[in-house]
């Protein structure tokens, strides 16, 4: 089934979701910011750009440097391939319903709800997850460059025999140090170069999209990342332009730029159970801009696991499941990691139930509306 959600087309099992009485009622318009927490600040230092950059403190990419990290993936070119005898065999990954629950962007191939984002680790644990998520169904891949494993993730999916077709792959720039149109632009030049050549480690030479880590630290400067953006999109290397921990303020330094020819398509955000602050999908929906969900579970299981396990039990469902489901009834998607295939299979299988509103409800009452 395909169904009509703001600019984007969904497609989904059958079952009523997405779009639901929540995400129509609940939102109202807000001038919440985004700011990405203090760990990230320390890191990669987003700037404010028109608009204060905000941040729950849901943990982000695990603690080894971000310097470090794209650093190491310029290294990586230089890494053998992890040894195939460790990893586990994908003989027959299952049939996978993944583009099925998916959101149509005008790119070559839907956008699936369900996403796997790597965290930070090495390329033979990300070779090794990356094959067990193709196995489990998973065909959403958030690859970040922060993540520093963009090579042991292509040559996973090299190795896996997927057909390139049956996936959506997404890179990422950092760029947001770089201030003025003129730096920002060269730097995240670079930076989509820098996604091709890890790409090509698994004959990658395609990607579905290219997402901005942080805007840049003035409005000249985000729209110098932008214009970058543009042009690989213009060239044929990438097909959807998305942004992450974007304020309000600085998507419209992109939107109000009388030479923008695209439109961000996703904005990443943290968004969950744990952080779902009033206003944050109501003004990416006001923008025609979709939230993909980032640290969709890391603080919820712990401070809500017991009351989300109590809902699931009545659907058959886990805590985990319970706390994805509510982010896709809201109206936005996920990128999620795990080490287990058990639980890769878990975060899959969200789209075969429907959270009754009094349980919605029941949710949104317990947990927190910002931190
Ligand atoms: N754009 C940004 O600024 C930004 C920032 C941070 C992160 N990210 C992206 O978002 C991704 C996810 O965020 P995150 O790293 O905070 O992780 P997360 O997906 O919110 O949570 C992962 C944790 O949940 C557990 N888990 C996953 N599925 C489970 C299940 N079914 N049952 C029980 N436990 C489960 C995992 O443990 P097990 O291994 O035991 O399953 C892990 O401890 C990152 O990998 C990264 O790609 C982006």
């Amino acid at each position: 089934m395909v169904r009509e959600f703001g600019a984007f087309r969904v497609a989904s099992l059958g079952i009523s979701f997405a779009l639901s009485w929540h995400a129509a009622t609940s939102f109202a318009p807000s001038s919440a910011h985004i700011r990405p927490h203090s760990l990230l600040r320390s890191i990669a230092e987003p700037a404010d750009g028109g608009g204060s950059v905000v941040g729950p403190a849901p943990p982000a990419f695990a603690s080894a440097g971000r310097r470090t990290a794209v650093a190491a993936l310029i290294a990586a070119s230089a890494l053998p391939p992890p040894s195939l005898a460790s990893v586990p065999a994908l003989v027959a990954p299952k049939p996978s319903d993944a583009m099925k629950n998916a959101l149509v962007f005008g790119g070559s191939r839907p956008f699936p709800l369900a996403s796997f984002g790597l965290q930070v680790y090495n390329d033979d644990t990300a070779y090794k997850l990356t094959l067990t998520a193709l196995e489990t169904g998973f065909r959403n891949f958030f690859a970040s460059v922060l993540a520093g494993n963009q090579r042991g993730f292509a040559r996973a999916v090299k190795d896996s025999k997927i057909p390139r077709s049956e996936l959506y792959i997404c890179g990422t720039v950092l760029s947001n140090r770089e201030r003025g149109y003129d730096a920002a632009l060269a730097k995240t030049k670079q930076g989509c170069a820098e996604n091709m050549a890890a790409m090509a480690a698994g004959g990658i030479d395609h990607l579905d999209m290219i997402m901005l880590d942080y805007p840049g630290p003035d409005s000249a400067s985000i729209r110098g990342q932008w214009r970058a953006f543009e042009q690989m999109k213009s060239e044929g290397t990438v097909d959807d332009l998305a942004v992450s921990n974007f304020s309000a303020a600085q998507l419209d330094s992109i939107l109000g730029d009388p030479d923008a020819k695209f439109r961000p398509t996703v904005n990443q955000l943290p968004f969950s159970l744990a952080y779902h602050p009033t206003g944050l999908l109501e003004y990416n929906a006001e923008r025609g801009i979709h939230v993909q969900s980032w640290s969709p579970l890391s603080r919820v299981l712990g401070k809500y696991g017991k009351d989300l396990a109590a809902i699931g039990k009545k659907y058959n469902k886990s805590a985990a499941q319970v706390g994805l489901r509510w982010i896709v009834q809201s109206g936005a998607s996920f990128t999620t990691q795990t080490k287990s295939m058990s639980h890769f299979e878990e975060d899959l299988n969200v789209f075969d139930f429907e959270l009754s509103k009094e349980d919605f409800d029941q949710l949104l009452k317990i947990t927190d509306t910002s931190l």
